[in-house]
């Protein structure tokens, strides 16, 4: 497996492989080892970078306490195959002086645009500049990220950048809670009880699709979350390509949701062909 720790190194890689590209900060789990398996296909070369971007953490978030987890990170791509990582530095990315950045609209602006402002300005201008200088054939994202993968197919199709996107379903632990980086700031009390928010999404999704009125589902599954402890920053009812509020059942509709838990900022989201997840059932 190749390291290139810059990205002059990267384009010096011999490489006549068509691409398949893995975007990641790092703190790998099973969900991105998940993405590299769907990465590693005849006829291809994998790619994953590591690159924790500033420009998509808010002035209070975690930027500086995000986990970085290199060596593991790297051993973790080694047993995946991957057959190249990129892990530039920060300069590498906003060479000094830089004055440009991609905004995105529409899919953008709403929950985790309206709580993160500007953070998806940032995943677009690093997935961007991780598109020229990888570029790849294919990119893979989680959709457990979905409104993420929204916009990056939005600016891909509005940019006419020359990549095929696939979003891979969200892996979740057995008691039903989504992968992700974050969970590692739980304590074990307060990872056993965060369990609780995909029980309440499934039981949400669940009535919604019985057809039961949206609005009121929503009002008492969030409310069942407060009572729990959750800070519920949203919890709806979305059509994924447009991320606009519905009010009727849809099967190609899905159920976002973001609240804190104990400090602890957790996103997720779920749809009807959901509801079948073994680990889901087990929450
Ligand atoms: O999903 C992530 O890990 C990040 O947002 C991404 C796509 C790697 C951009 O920094």
């Amino acid at each position: 497996m190749k390291v290139f720790y810059s990205v002059s190194e990267f384009r010096s890689w011999e490489n006549q492989l068509p691409v398949i590209f893995v975007p990641t900060m790092g703190a790998l789990h099973e969900g991105h080892a998940s993405l590299m398996r769907a990465a590693r296909r005849p006829g291809f070369a994998s790619v994953v970078s590591i690159f924790v971007n500033p420009t998509q953490f808010g002035p209070n978030e975690d930027f500086s306490k995000y986990p970085r987890t290199l060596d593991a990170d790297l051993e973790v791509c080694r047993q995946h195959g991957v057959d190249a990582v990129l892990v530039p530095e920060v300069v590498d990315i906003y060479p000094v002086n830089d004055a440009t950045m991609v905004k995105v609209g529409g899919v953008a602006e709403p929950y985790e645009g309206a709580f993160r402002p500007s953070h998806f300005d940032g995943v677009a201008t690093v997935v961007l500049k991780l598109f020229n200088i990888v570029q790849p054939a294919v990119a893979c994202f989680g959709q457990k990220d979905l409104q993420q993968c929204a916009v990056i197919q939005q600016m891909v199709r509005d940019l006419a950048v020359p990549v095929s996107i696939e979003v891979l379903p969200t892996m979740r632990e057995d008691d039903g809670l989504a992968l992700s980086s974050r969970n590692r700031y739980l304590s074990t009390e307060s990872r056993a009880k965060a369990a609780y928010l995909p029980h309440v999404l499934k039981e949400c999704l669940r009535s919604i699709s019985q057809g039961l009125d949206v609005p009121k589902i929503l009002d008492s599954s969030s409310q069942a979350l407060a009572n729990n402890g959750f800070e519920v920053q949203y919890l709806a009812w979305i059509d994924p390509l447009t991320f606009e509020p519905q009010a009727k059942f849809d099967p190609r509709f899905r159920l976002v949701v973001a609240a804190k838990f104990e400090g602890v900022r957790l996103i997720d989201n779920i749809g009807l062909q959901d509801l079948d997840l073994v680990s889901i059932e087990k929450a």
